[in-house]
């Protein structure tokens, strides 16, 4: 198939459409190189562009014969989400509303949203299944509510066939090492971990060790970026068989906390680093765990890389060899 990737030359969004071509799909990238880097496009077409471009992205759709698209390009901090909230509805709203039109205009159907386990707030049951009410407590993951909503009501009037992956905590790289995370500024914790034991920063903050969890810190589902892509896979082929706005949670079912973590990317860095911890960060729930059964079941999918050390391990390995990110590719 030949599918437009938006914010193909991100994180996550350039490890999809690395696993999409490996997989004998054609890929044309939609990034505006805000947060994404040339390098991560791999050669690959790409269109320099936001998803508020409408009549740009119709033209690319029809021009490279587009059957379906992939929609990654977000805002997706939390604590920016909460300072700047225009921007994540214009982004993330607005972006994806634009996107879902070009779609119609140019009848292409199939259409796979990241969507996120922010969506549930935080729930009092883990783990989550994808019937958790959703219950956002941050404008970050009330933005991804909208998308969720307005492309099922776009669903219902036409024949757009969206499937929503709610992604756990995205982590880990290419395991070629071609690719990897590389965002200014870094918020999430296995790359400042890692930052930290490299000695590009000075130490690790932990943001609160007095949370109701086993060692006080917050527990989350890590998952492998390359699942996450393998994931994609599956859902579009669940579209294109006919399936219909379809919910599914992407997470390993296993929750590690902010100290286990730490002392992974100890144990695989071989590095002791400096670690303080700080008060709480706005906006974290205390446990986020999938149960992705319903990922498992409906769409075959199997996580390759669940292994916490495999994810660390990866991360790492692409962190050591990129001092600059892609600066140095
Ligand atoms: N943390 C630290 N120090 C850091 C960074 C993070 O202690 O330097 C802690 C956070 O407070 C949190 C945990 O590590 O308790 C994980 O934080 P991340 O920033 O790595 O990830 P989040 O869980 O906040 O958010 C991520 C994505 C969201 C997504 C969410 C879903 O960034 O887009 O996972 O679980 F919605």
């Amino acid at each position: 198939m030949k599918v437009l990737v938006s914010g193909g030359a991100g994180y996550i969004g350039s490890h999809a459409a690395k696993v999409l071509r490996r997989s004998g799909h054609e890929t044309v990238l939609l990034d505006d190189l805000r947060a994404g880097h040339g390098q991560a496009a791999l050669g690959a077409p790409l269109v320099r562009a936001a998803t508020h471009d409408r009549q740009l992205v119709v033209r690319t759709l029809r021009e490279y014969s587009v059957e379906a698209v992939m929609h990654f390009a977000a805002c997706c901090y939390v604590g920016e989400s909460v300072e700047q909230p225009a921007l994540y509805y214009r982004n993330n709203v607005a972006g994806t509303l634009s996107l879902a039109e070009a779609c119609v205009e140019a009848g292409v159907w199939n259409f796979v949203l990241s969507s996120t386990a922010a969506t549930y707030g935080q729930p009092e049951v883990n783990p989550i299944g994808e019937d958790t009410p959703r219950s956002p407590v941050n404008p970050y993951g009330r933005t991804k509510v909208i998308c969720e909503d307005l492309l099922t009501d776009i669903a219902a009037a036409t024949r757009l066939r969206p499937v929503f992956l709610r992604y756990f905590n995205a982590a880990g790289a290419d395991p070629d090492g071609e690719l990897g995370e590389d965002h200014t500024p870094e918020t999430h914790i296995i790359p400042n971990a890692i930052l930290a034991a490299l000695g590009r920063t000075g130490g690790l903050k932990i943001f609160g060790g007095d949370y109701d969890t086993r060692d006080g810190t917050c527990v989350r589902d890590y998952v492998h970026v390359m699942d996450l892509a393998s994931a994609h896979l599956k859902a579009l082929e669940f579209a294109a068989g006919g399936g219909k706005c379809r919910a599914f949670n992407l997470g390993n079912g296993s929750g590690f906390t902010v100290k286990e973590v730490v002392d992974m990317v100890r144990d695989v860095s071989g590095r002791e680093f400096k670690v303080e911890m700080v008060a709480r960060r706005a906006g974290d729930p205390a446990t986020l765990v999938a149960s992705s059964d319903r990922a498992r079941r409906e769409l075959g999918w199997e996580p390759r890389f669940a292994d916490l050390r495999v994810i660390v391990a990866t991360a790492y390995r692409w962190l050591e060899a990129h001092p600059s990110g892609y600066g140095d590719a």
